[in-house]
């Protein structure tokens, strides 16, 4: 096996990244996960837009030269992808940029180091079974910060929730701010409520989810009426439907939230029809 380790392909055993590493040291990086069918990347593009938007956001390119932590990602990918024997079957990338090895201070150093680029290839077992039956998730305050739009690799609230609900026997935990749902730890959320589908807007403390925007697409090309309007969590009890979209989740029926059952606590037509729209975009075949 190899992985891509600041200009070289390299096992991962061989691969080392400093104890000054800023992401180590301060989580100051951001990352990315991109699914892989039959050695193509879905929604490559997308991904690395959201990569080039965190990059940016946090300064972590050489001044004068925007995109440099970013150039050759998509032929690194494709490497990764042929070295580990991954260009047939379902695979995910990850990537990770951090600002580099440099003495602990909080500010920026000077000079800047060179960012630490880091990308893996690895073979991925869609959560089938589960998709079919659908899950459990359960709610917990948003106690993230206010740049959750931002893909960091500062994913501590995100890890204690859903430690909390595995230790729950829930997939997923789902966030709520202000009474409102966010996001999941790992997901976007949508809800059927009153015939409509609806997701909370993208603000600050949204990450734009790219399977989002995508199920967003394929609603509309089907007719189904979505809109981007809040979701409240006391709204819950009157939905038909609840689901969470992500690279590695897809659609995910969510059947109980809270222990409590969501609609007829069983995946709901509107999230069955847009996993299957989903599963053929991914697929690449014509939409069904
Ligand atoms: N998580 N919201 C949050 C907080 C996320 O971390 C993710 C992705 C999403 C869904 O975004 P997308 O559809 O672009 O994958 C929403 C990745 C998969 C992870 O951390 O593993």
């Amino acid at each position: 096996m190899s992985v891509f380790l600041n200009g070289s392909f390299v096992a991962p055993e061989q691969a080392r990244i400093s104890v000054d590493d800023r992401g180590f040291v301060f989580g100051d990086g951001v990352y990315e996960v991109i699914r892989v069918r039959d050695g193509r990347l879905f929604e490559g593009e997308a991904h690395f837009a959201r990569l080039a938007d965190g990059v940016a956001a946090l300064a972590l390119a050489p001044k004068g030269d925007p995109i440099a932590p970013l150039r050759g990602l998509p032929g690194i990918a494709d490497e990764l992808l042929a070295r580990n024997e991954l260009t047939r079957g379902e695979a995910t990338i990850y990537i990770q940029i951090t600002r580099g090895a440099a003495p602990r201070t909080h500010a920026f150093p000077a000079p800047p180091p060179p960012p630490t680029i880091y990308a893996a290839a690895r073979v991925f077992t869609p959560p089938a079974e589960l998709r079919a039956r659908g899950a459990a998730a359960i709610t917990r305050p948003d106690i993230r910060w206010a740049r959750c739009d931002i893909k960091s690799v500062n994913l501590l609230p995100n890890v204690l929730a859903k430690q909390h609900a595995a230790e729950h026997g829930a997939l997923e935990a789902i966030f709520v701010r202000d009474g409102a749902l966010t996001d999941g730890a790992s997901t976007s959320v949508f809800a059927v409520i009153d015939g409509e589908l609806r997701t909370p807007p993208l603000t600050n403390y949204i990450l734009p989810g790219i399977t989002r925007r995508v199920v967003l697409e394929l609603a509309a090309s089907r007719g189904i009426p979505a809109r981007e309007r809040p979701i409240f969590a006391d709204e819950l009890s009157a939905a038909a439907e609840l689901f969470i979209t992500g690279t590695t989740t897809d659609v995910m029926p969510i059947c109980t939230l809270d222990g409590a059952p969501v609609g007829e606590g069983t995946p709901g037509p509107v999230a069955r029809q847009l996993q299957q729209a989903l599963e053929a975009r991914i697929a690449g075949a014509p939409a069904p």
